[in-house]
């Protein structure tokens, strides 16, 4: 026994050294394996180096920590799109943050509405012909609509999320993958879903929303399905609480809502924006290229019980 776990230890410092002396003399580790060479410098596979991305609903919260977590591993650009005529003091301050940063994109803002189709398609083929390619999409444009009974619920209420969570949703998607196509860039498509589409929400009778977010799940796996011929991946990613915007308007209403969406978590508490930049980037590089039409869980343990 110890035998074999001294030869399996020395083997081990033998495997580093020799790695480290393959490294040292240029010849590329990769060559041992038939695998593309690992990259030591920057980023490696995670690197976003001349990508263009657009992000919908960047203006604040999840979009914005995506255009931040995009720009950072070095798109060349990423459009924010979303309803404010001019972006807010949060996208202004992620721009200047950014300006400094060595290896860092451009952050850009458009006004854009997801509910509106042709303008979408549009703006999206615009950027695209400007920038000569497309690689990158999260659609995270959304709203949380009004909590209340199931019984209680109006058409208008219901045609109010499903117009933004779900069309918007694919109308974003279907506008970033038509310019995938054009220019033949491989793409990847990031749809934020939510813990929501998979689980009721203990004591958040939210109907329309979870709805809408295991009908964005389900979007992913079918784009993925018709998509991956052209190099296109699909993913949806549902997070758990998480502090933006949106969540802080409804603790500031109803204060109770902190301690019950933190105790459901396995972590006890709500997970913060920057919380998701690696899972995006990661996503939205060449790490995850097996990736596609999956569902991934980003929850502090939320649906581990
Ligand atoms: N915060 C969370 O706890 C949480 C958890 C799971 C999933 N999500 C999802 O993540 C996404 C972002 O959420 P957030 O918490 O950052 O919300 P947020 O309200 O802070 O930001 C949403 C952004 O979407 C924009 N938007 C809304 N309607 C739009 C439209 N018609 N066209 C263009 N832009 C529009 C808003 O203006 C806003 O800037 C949403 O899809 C949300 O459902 C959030």
């Amino acid at each position: 026994m110890l035998k074999s776990i001294t030869s399996c230890s020395s083997l081990a410092i033998l495997r580093r050294s020799h790695v480290s002396s393959i490294y040292r003399s240029g010849v590329r580790l990769a060559s041992l394996h038939s695998t593309p060479a690992i990259k030591r410098e920057g980023l490696g596979d995670f690197a976003l180096t001349d990508r263009v991305a657009i992000v919908t609903g960047g203006n604040r919260g999840l979009g914005l920590e995506a255009a931040l977590a995009l720009s950072t591993a070095g798109s060349r650009v990423v459009y924010c799109l979303d309803l404010p005529e001019k972006p807010g003091e949060d996208w202004n301050v992620a721009r200047q943050n950014l300006a400094k940063l060595e290896g860092a994109g451009r952050l850009e803002y458009v006004t854009n509405d997801v509910r509106d189709q042709k303008k979408l398609l549009q703006t999206v083929e615009e950027i695209a012909t400007k920038e000569g390619r497309m690689d990158i999409c999260v659609a995270a444009a959304g709203i949380a609509g009004a909590a209340r009974p199931c019984l209680e619920y109006t058409e208008e209420e219901l045609e109010e999320v499903y117009a933004v969570n779900l069309k918007g949703v694919f109308f974003s998607a279907q506008a970033a993958a038509r310019q995938m196509h054009r220019f033949q860039t491989p793409g990847s498509i990031i749809l934020l879903g939510s813990i929501a589409g998979s689980i009721a929400l203990k004591h958040t009778p939210v109907l329309p929303y979870n709805t809408s977010k295991a009908a964005v799940i389900q979007m992913a796996r079918v784009m993925a399905c018709e998509l991956a011929q052209n190099n296109i991946r699909v993913n949806s990613l549902s997070p758990g609480y998480i502090e933006t915007p949106m969540t802080t308007a409804i603790i500031s209403a109803r204060p109770e809502y902190q301690a019950i969406w933190s105790e459901q978590s396995v972590m006890n508490r709500l997970g913060k924006p920057h919380e998701l930049r690696g899972i995006i980037t990661w996503l939205a590089s060449d790490a995850s290229s097996f990736c596609t039409g999956s569902n991934i869980v980003v929850d502090g343990g939320y649906t581990a019980w």
